[in-house]
């Protein structure tokens, strides 16, 4: 949503209403006043590195363990820690942690409980060891060396011998407030990652682009800066000699951070915590998401629900006005499955309570149970910020019970929506109690389906340390600017929390690190400090609000949050957050959301026709027509823009039909997908570099992307096209929409597309089963419809094999996995050789789907030469009973298009066996032959 403050922030410093850059531009002018400055002076040795003193290898498997020392000391960004220890360890065949700390004092680490992972042993601890004497270390495909004077590291892989990092391209610094460390890069290594941040320059990362990490609320419009969320991971791919191969490296620390990569180096400037290195070794895309996700929690398991259109709006004043937008939807024929309120229901602006006047309880309750009953679902916002208010039970029971962040031993006083608010503490086990109760509380007050945490940075609309106000009220009655900062604040610069010696670019501006959130010098529980927990309060306050949905409705919990952290995919979903309705932002979306997929948060998805200001009708039509193919897909805007749902606009609703009416159709393929991500890691929406890794050409394209394995989404992303220019590795991929139509690929020239207004273009490659359900207008529906199985061989194939699958379960249950009578698993599979075609399935596990009554209608295969003929079908290995409904439809000659050499054109069939009702859950085979024709 919304709201960036970032957004507002601008608003509110710039004297035009339209929000503009001036504000940071304004920013940026005096700090790099300062810049210029300390460049014409030679900037200080920063340090001189370490040499290794000793190093030993745990007799028992247990990784090995070296002491170092400092070379030499300086005085730059502080004092280096004289004696560090290292700890080196192959935790899986495909893992490597490399994990560098304080040798005599412990040191702040992201918490073993927020992300549960192997704890090195403490230091001084006694392992039964002896001298380690090699300069290697292997295990799996991965090598760990060093040098000892000074202490380098680097890590090979074994099967092709590159060296994937090495430590001896910088000086390796370790500062309390200030790590240094660098490695070497080959020209071939195409990087991506590092988030959040709105990449300008598409997927792959860009040399000299800077990457800050520090979760911010700056609005996505804001190009190269830190933004919402902190990910400190790429991948590094690499075609050496024709082959493919993919590692990433993360980094695990919450601290502020630079990184500086020159496209023949990678720099990391961190400003607190450890070195804590993981190396995953892939070799694929996707076994490298696969190590990930392994780490840091598998993604979360949507309910199907979510995975159907969603609709959002700050400013829906009223229940009227959200019955109308229901409405609104259904006369439209428009899919709808989740209808949102922002903060509008609330009084006040206080979390877990509703408008009296506007959003009254009983009238609330019945929609409730009207959209209910048609299987429709209802989400809204909390802030973390409880407004300070002696009379408000949320507030009065957070402080009996000590919850809030402190600062100087009193809860941290900031102001967001409400006004005056603290910001609960989810790192104190009091806190999350609490915020369990209160969210039970609320859900029997409102029975929501779900929950959006926004805000969570946290933003704050003062900076420093802030009191009430004595000569006036704050908010200020009747205020129509609530983010202008009412309270009395000054700025905290006296301690080395609040101004650290070295500045990381944060916001874009190397603005002060508690600039408008939480002052940096505040603790939390135990006496954690703000400084180094920042990036993780979005996470922390995810954590807390699941614990809240799985335990109170024994349901899957949905959960969509701003500020994210590595392992909050296993949570929640993500959107880009405030966007613009510009054509910029329609082709920035596409980056952001694949780089969510590689950071192990599948679920996520842009504000479509963008958060404000007003989107044209062509944009919004554009837009929707690649929205419906985020794997989460909601139209949101702010309250200063015009209405935008989807009906609004006849040519958006026409668009709508027909590209939300092939995702809900889509929708068991995007569940399995779903599953896919829960149980593997793998991205919903994926680089086309993973399914073709091989494909160079392909390593930076961030204007088409594929919908897992074999699905290429071709958006247009320009104003008044009419046709898409797109590329599409070598094979066949037929249209989505149109199956007469398919482009044969033979190389990496792009193929033109027609693409009118209303017109979508989405491929299905070769080799590929796919599930098609009927669809409809809510996913409750649609999921019962029998299916259709698309199979896509090469074109005009004689030869040729192909496969899918489909999971399915009731996603009533916190956990979606494969148990018996829980869910079903299905894979399909096809061939054709010579003249004869069989389609069969292979049933992991029947009994769901069979107690479900779902039916497969039709089997529809693409590519081959000729009509069918003497088709034989059998269920669980016996002749179908039902046969003498089954036959071949549409079965004479379709001509596909193919796009090729000087556009000859040639020709194929599609072939459907319709008339079907096999069992979804039973094993079937089908057999035919093709005639010859024409
Ligand atoms: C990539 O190319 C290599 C070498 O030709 C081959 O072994 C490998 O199977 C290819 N990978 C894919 C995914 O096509
Ligand atoms: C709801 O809000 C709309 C738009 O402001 C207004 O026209 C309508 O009268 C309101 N309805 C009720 C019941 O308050
Ligand atoms: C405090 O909360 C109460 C109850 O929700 C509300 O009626 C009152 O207006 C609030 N006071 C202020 C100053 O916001
Ligand atoms: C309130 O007092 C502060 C500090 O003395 C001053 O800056 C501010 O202008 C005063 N505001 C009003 C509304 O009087
Ligand atoms: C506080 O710091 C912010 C950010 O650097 C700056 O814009 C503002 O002017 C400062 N306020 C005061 C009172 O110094
Ligand atoms: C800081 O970030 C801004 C915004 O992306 C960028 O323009 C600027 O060059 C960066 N400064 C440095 C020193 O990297």
């Amino acid at each position: 949503m919304w709201r960036s403050s970032g957004w507002r922030r601008r608003m509110s410093s710039s004297s035009s209403s339209s929000p503009s850059l001036l504000h940071l531009a304004l920013c940026c002018v005096t700090t790099l006043f300062a810049l210029h400055f300390c460049a014409a002076a030679k900037p200080p040795k920063v340090g001189f590195g370490y040499r290794l003193v000793s190093i030993e290898e745990s007799t028992n498997g247990g990784g090995l363990i070296g002491y170092l020392q400092v070379k030499q000391s300086t005085s730059a960004y502080g004092p280096d820690i004289p004696h560090l220890r290292l700890f080196v360890k192959h935790e899986t065949q495909d893992r490597l942690r490399v994990h560098i700390t304080d040798a005599e004092e412990q040191r702040w680490e992201v918490p073993y409980d927020l992300l549960p992972r192997d704890q090195p042993p403490p230091p001084g601890a006694k392992a039964s060891s002896s001298p380690f004497t090699s300069s290697e270390y292997a295990g799996g495909d991965l090598i760990f060396s060093f040098t000892s004077d000074p202490f380098t590291f680097a890590v090979r892989r074994k099967s092709n011998g590159q060296t994937l990092f090495d430590s001896s391209y910088g000086t390796m610094v370790f500062k309390d407030q200030y790590l240094e460390i660098s490695t070497h890069l080959p020209k071939t290594a195409a990087l991506y990652g590092l988030g959040e941040n709105t990449q300008p320059g598409g997927i792959r990362l860009r040399p000299n682009d800077p990457y800050t990490l520090y979760t911010t609320d700056i609005s996505a419009i804001n190009l190269n800066t830190d933004l919402y969320g902190s990910h400190p991971v790429y991948m590094d791919l690499r075609n050496e000699g024709g082959e493919a191969t993919a590692h990433a490296v993360l980094l695990l620390n919450s601290n502020g951070m630079d990184v500086f990569y020159t496209g023949s180096s990678l720099t990391y400037k961190v400003i607190g915590g450890l070195l804590d290195f993981y190396f995953f070794a892939g070799p694929s895309p996707l076994a490298v998401v696969d190590q990930y996700t392994t780490l840091i929690g598998r993604p979360a398991p949507m309910p199907y629900w979510a995975l159907g259109f969603h609709q959002c709006r700050w400013g829906y004043q009223n229940l009227s006005v959200v019955e109308g937008v229901v409405e609104g939807y259904r006369n439209a024929q428009i899919p709808l499955d989740v209808i949102w309120n922002d903060d509008d229901h609330m009084d006040a602006a206080k979390d877990f309570t509703l408008d009296p006047v506007n959003y009254p309880r009983p009238k609330l309750l019945e929609f409730l149970d009207r959209i209910h009953s048609r299987g429709m679902k209802y989400i809204v916002l909390i802030d973390p910020g409880i407004a300070v208010n002696s009379s408000y039970g949320v507030f009065q029971r957070g402080m009996a019970k000590d919850v809030f962040i402190k600062y100087q031993g009193k809860p941290y006083l900031a102001q967001v929506w409400p006004g005056p608010v603290y910001f609960p503490d989810y790192l104190n086990p009091d806190g999350v109690s609490w915020w369990i109760d209160e969210i039970a509380r609320f859900h029997e007050l409102v029975p929501v389906d779900g929950l959006w945490i926004d805000m969570n940075e946290a933003s704050n609309f003062c900076t420093g340390k802030c009191e009430l106000p004595t000569n006036h009220s704050c908010p200020i009655p009747g205020s129509t600017t609530p983010w202008v900062c009412c309270l009395d604040c000054k700025n905290l610069t006296d301690t080395r929390w609040d101004d650290p010696p070295y500045k990381i670019n944060a916001s874009g501006s190397r603005a002060p690190l508690g600039f408008k959130t939480i002052a940096t010098s505040a603790t939390h529980y135990n006496g954690i400090l703000e400084y180094n927990a920042h990036s993780l309060y979005g996470f922390s306050q995810a954590i807390a609000t699941h614990k809240a949905l799985q335990g109170l409705q024994g349901k899957r919990p949905f959960i969509l949050s701003r500020s994210t952290f590595v392992g909050s995919g296993a949570l929640a979903a993500h959107w880009t957050g405030d966007n613009k309705g510009t054509w910029d932002d329609l082709r920035y979306s596409i980056s952001t959301m694949l780089n969510f997929g590689l950071f192990g948060m599948p679920m996520v998805g842009s504000d479509i026709c963008g958060f404000y200001p007003a989107p044209t009708e062509e944009l919004c039509n554009r837009w929707i027509e690649l929205g419906a193919f985020y794997p989460f897909s909601r139209d949101h805007a702010n309250f200063a823009s015009p209405r935008q749902e989807l009906y609004q606009w006849e040519s958006v609703a026409e668009s709508a039909r027909n590209a939300l009416g092939l995702r809900y159709k889509l929708l068991p393929y995007l569940y399995t997908l779903n599953y896919e991500a829960h149980a593997t890691g793998a991205p919903m929406a994926r680089p086309v570099f993973f399914s073709f890794p091989n494909f160079t050409s392909s390593y930076g394209l961030s204007t088409q992307f594929l919908l897992g394995a074999s699905v290429m989404v071709s958006p247009v992303l320009k104003k008044a096209a009419t046709s898409v220019k797109a590329m599409f590795p070598p094979g066949t991929w037929y249209s989505l929409f149109d199956m007469t139509k398919a482009v044969v690929s033979q190389d990496d020239r792009s193929v033109t597309l027609d693409a009118p207004l209303n017109a979508v273009n989405a491929h299905v490659y070769q080799n590929t089963i796919l599930p098609l359900q009927r669809g409809g207008t809510n996913s409750k529906e649609a999921r019962t419809t029998p299916f259709t199985l698309v199979v896509a061989f090469p074109f005009g194939a004689t030869q040729g094999d192909a496969k899918g699958c489909v999971y399915v379960d009731d996603d009533e249950r916190p956990e979606m996995k494969l148990a018996e009578g829980e869910a079903s698993y299905i894979e399909f599979y096809a061939t054709v050789s010579g003249s004869t075609v069989k389609v069969w399935s292979a049933v992991e596990m029947g009994a769901f789907s069979l107690e479900k009554g779902l039916l497969i209608e039709k089997v529809c295969v693409l590519g081959l030469q000729g009509n069918g003929q003497g088709l034989v079908v059998e269920v669980d290995g016996e002749p179908w009973a039902d046969a003498a409904g089954a036959h071949f439809t549409e079965s004479h000659a379709v001509m596909h298009q193919a796009k090729l050499e000087g556009g000859s054109k040639r020709t194929s069939m599609i072939v459907e066996v319709g008339g079907l009702s096999l069992p979804l859950g039973k094993t079937f085979s089908m057999t035919w032959k093709m005639g010859i024709n024409e």
